[in-house]
């Protein structure tokens, strides 16, 4: 299997991260005789600083040229002062656009080894498997017109969707729930908004052909309780961009840190994958990152761009068992755990060596 990965590492925790997540894909790339490689580019930041461009002409078409883009994350309080468009944040929207993936899955488990490291009683997270199916390239993100006008203190931006933006991120989340546990729940805010209501209707549309699915509609705001308090009644959540953002943050709460979540944007022309988190600034340098999300998003490109089931499987597998046998970055570590703490390397040779033994 030959697979060319674009490695944009970013900002902050980005690189830190990113290291042990291109490790593991290098491990599983020995280990089952593969021939990966790895086209490394500037985005975010670390870009403007270098040319003035968050999204740098280079960095696109490598990400273009390749058979999936594995990102870091992006952004820098230095650039907080500048315009959206400026900003190293524009880079990650300008290449998920350029990509065209629309569909972003997001999952969210609840680990059993760390049902201690959720602030939410284990009675509750116990057995929970959401995965997310976020728009990615709509609503107020991208929508015209949008403008802070400076003279008239007025600001703009515009949640737009078209129903065939809708009609192709529902069928990604039905096609997703009939192979899962046949349920999708549909987030919007139809008592309010218009965008909403073409959402619902659509998705209620398009659900006819899925007859084995049962759709159930949430609006957001409550939809945010229930992911606190009844999160095993959730199979597929499928919802527009910003809730969807809101709301996959808040689910890591369910797996212990938002550090252990990963995603992968599928449907456009090539696949990207970026753990949920953001660079930290707060902890970037310092080795505290938890690696762990940006390593089980290596496994989903194992899993969607090389159709390596079994090889993402044992990293997956090699991740809970790291989990299992009480290793824990900062994030997860809860004082008074017997546990062992690690630093992000730490960590990634863990998962590195739990691989190797369970692929001997
Ligand atoms: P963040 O996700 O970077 O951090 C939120 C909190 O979670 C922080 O306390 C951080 O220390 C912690 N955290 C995040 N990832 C962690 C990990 N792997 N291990 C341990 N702890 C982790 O969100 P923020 O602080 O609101 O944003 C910081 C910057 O990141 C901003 O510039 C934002 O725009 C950007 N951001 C980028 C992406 C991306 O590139 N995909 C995603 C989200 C935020
Ligand atoms: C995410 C991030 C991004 C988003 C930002 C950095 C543009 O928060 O991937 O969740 O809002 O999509
Ligand atoms: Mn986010």
């Amino acid at each position: 299997m030959r697979l060319k990965v674009a490695v944009l590492a970013g900002d902050g925790i980005g690189p830190e991260v990113t290291r042990e997540a291109t490790n593991i894909l290098h491990a599983v790339a020995e280990l089952g005789g593969h021939e990966f490689t790895f086209v490394e580019g500037l985005i975010g930041g670390v870009a403007i600083t270098d040319s003035g461009s968050p999204l740098p002409t280079a960095t696109l078409d490598a990400a273009l040229d390749a058979d999936a883009v594995l990102l870091g994350a992006v952004g820098d309080n230095k650039f907080n002062s500048l315009t959206p468009d400026k900003r190293p944040e524009a880079g990650l929207l300008q290449i998920r656009q350029a990509l065209g993936g629309f569909a972003n899955l997001r999952p969210s488990v609840a680990y059993t080894a760390l049902a201690g490291s959720s602030p939410l009683r284990p009675e509750v997270t116990e057995g929970v498997d959401i995965l997310f199916v976020r728009e990615l390239l709509g609503g107020l993100y991208f929508g015209a017109p949008r403008r802070w006008n400076k003279e008239t203190n007025e600001a703009i931006n515009t949640m737009r969707y078209t129903r065939d933006e809708v009609v192709r991120v529902a069928r990604v989340a039905f096609e997703l729930a009939s192979k899962r546990r046949k349920k999708v729940t549909s987030v919007d805010k139809a008592n309010v908004l218009e965008v909403s209501q073409l959402w619902r209707a659509t998705v209620t549309e398009i659900a006819k052909d899925y007859p084995e699915v049962t759709l159930e509609h949430q609006l957001v705001d409550s939809m945010a309780m229930h992911i606190m308090n009844i999160p095993r009644n959730f199979d597929v959540v499928l919802t527009e961009n910003l809730f969807g953002d809101i709301l996959s943050d808040e689910a890591g709460v369910i797996t212990g840190s938002l550090g252990m979540l990963p995603s992968a944007t599928i449907g456009g022309a090539v696949n990207l994958y970026e753990p949920v988190h953001g660079s930290a600034p707060d902890i970037a340098g310092t080795g505290k990152a938890n690696p762990l999300g940006a390593i089980l998003t290596a496994a989903m490109v194992l899993r969607h761009s090389a159709n390596l089931e079994q090889d993402a499987r044992a990293v997956e597998q090699a991740v809970l068992k790291v989990l299992e046998a009480g290793y824990r970055t900062a994030d997860i570590a809860r004082k008074g755990e017997n546990v062992q703490l690690v630093n992000t390397q730490e960590m990634g040779k863990h998962v590195h060596q739990a691989l190797a033994e369970s692929i001997d």
